[in-house]
């Protein structure tokens, strides 16, 4: 195994977490330099556990400022990007769609100018792993999955700007023969996520006692994926020697959120030995999201083919662990749901 530089950004958030202890504790000939502003989403108590390893450098700074990006790859010279950081909530997309354009597009833009400027040898060890997510192929009805394929069409602010962000990547690789990969991915699952997302978010006030909001239905329909599995995909196609390859990832486990709720709260009631169904009561449907995307199902055939990549757990004991992750871990909601979040959520839910 080569000795690697390796940038991963956003490694201080919920996804970017996992990916970077994954490598930190897998590949000890690589050195991984996580680069994170800290927004409200990123925190370093995420990585308590590795912070001190001898092969883990994090670097406090924004991949919106491209002076800043240069300099840093003029300095430590990365042979590899792997990129997380993003703004990654829809609702807030929707209340401030300026900072998605400015982090998700001008940011990915700016790493890979650096990229670009940087690597001038062809031995192969260079790529742009750029982390992307199933939302840029729009909504599905009762049928079909998104396949590689499938034509862009994002519907929110969000997913418009990822969309731009991934066509951003393709560009840079035809017009400068840039070494890239992209993986679009379902969604993500499991410890250290920000209390902003379904799951984290039902958790978080079953536990309160505090209404659990639903918009619309309660019917639309996601494709859950294990964080950890996530992270392994990551690591099987970094190192596929692939390039200029699109993977999709997800786990052929879709769910409508109103059965996700039933069953999160289900499971809270049993573990903290409240009564049957007592939980379920604090369900409160409110008004839908704008443009609200019915359906994704992501069929990740290619990757299983090509790579052997497959999910490790079923949902069932994956929601499971990250229940009790956060039943074990009260004390990191406090922390994470001060300040800034609350103020965020006022404004959502008022
Ligand atoms: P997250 O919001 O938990 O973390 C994002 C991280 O990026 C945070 O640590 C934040 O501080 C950092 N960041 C934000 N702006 C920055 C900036 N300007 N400069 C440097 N750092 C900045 O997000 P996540 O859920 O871990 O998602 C990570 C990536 O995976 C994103 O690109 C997202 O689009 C993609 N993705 C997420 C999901 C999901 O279900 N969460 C699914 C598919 C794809
Ligand atoms: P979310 O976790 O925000 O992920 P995404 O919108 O990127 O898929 O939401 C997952 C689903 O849960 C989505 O259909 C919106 C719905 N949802 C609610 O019903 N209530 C909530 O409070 C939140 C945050 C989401």
């Amino acid at each position: 195994m080569m000795n690697r530089r390796i940038l991963v950004t956003g490694g201080a958030g919920f996804i970017g977490s996992h990916v970077v202890r994954l490598f930190v504790s897998k590949y000890s000939n690589y050195h991984i330099y996580n680069l994170d502003k800290l927004t409200y989403a990123g925190n370093l108590e995420n990585l308590k556990d590795i912070e001190n390893k001898d092969n883990y450098t994090f670097i406090k700074g924004d991949i919106r400022d491209a002076k800043f990006i240069e300099d840093l790859f003029s300095e430590y010279q990365f042979d590899a990007v792997i990129h997380l950081a993003a703004e990654s909530h829809v609702d807030r997309s929707i209340l401030d769609p300026l900072i998605f354009l400015e982090t998700n597009i001008m940011g990915t833009v700016n790493l890979l100018n650096a990229c670009k400027v940087s690597w001038k040898d062809d031995s192969g060890r260079n790529l742009f792993y750029h982390v992307s997510t199933d939302e840029v192929y729009g909504t599905l009805g009762d049928e079909g999955f998104f396949v590689e394929a499938t034509s862009y069409d994002p519907q929110s602010p969000y997913s418009a700007s990822k969309a731009s962000s991934d066509h951003f990547v393709r560009a840079y690789g035809n017009t400068y023969g840039l070494p890239y990969v992209i993986s679009n991915c379902s969604n993500n699952y499991g410890p250290n996520q920000f209390p902003e997302k379904l799951i984290p978010l039902v958790i978080q006030n079953a536990l309160n006692q505090k209404p659990i909001p639903v918009y619309g239905d309660g019917k639309y329909t996601r494709d859950w994926l294990w964080v950890k599995d996530h992270a392994l995909a990551i690591d099987t196609i970094f190192h596929s020697k692939k390039v200029n390859e699109t993977y999709n990832i997800g786990g052929f486990n879709e769910w409508q959120n109103i059965d996700i709720i039933k069953l999160i709260c289900g499971i809270i009631d049993k573990q903290i030995g409240r009564d049957d169904k007592s939980s379920e009561k604090l369900i409160t449907f409110i008004k839908d999201r704008p443009g609200h995307d019915r359906r994704y199902a992501i069929d990740s055939t290619k990757v299983k083919r090509e790579l052997g990549w497959s999910p490790s757990l079923t949902f069932e004991e994956g929601i499971e662990k990250t229940i009790n992750w956060y039943l074990g871990n009260t004390q990191w909601l406090k922390n994470v749901t001060s300040g800034e979040y609350q103020k965020y959520y006022e404004r959502q839910y008022q």
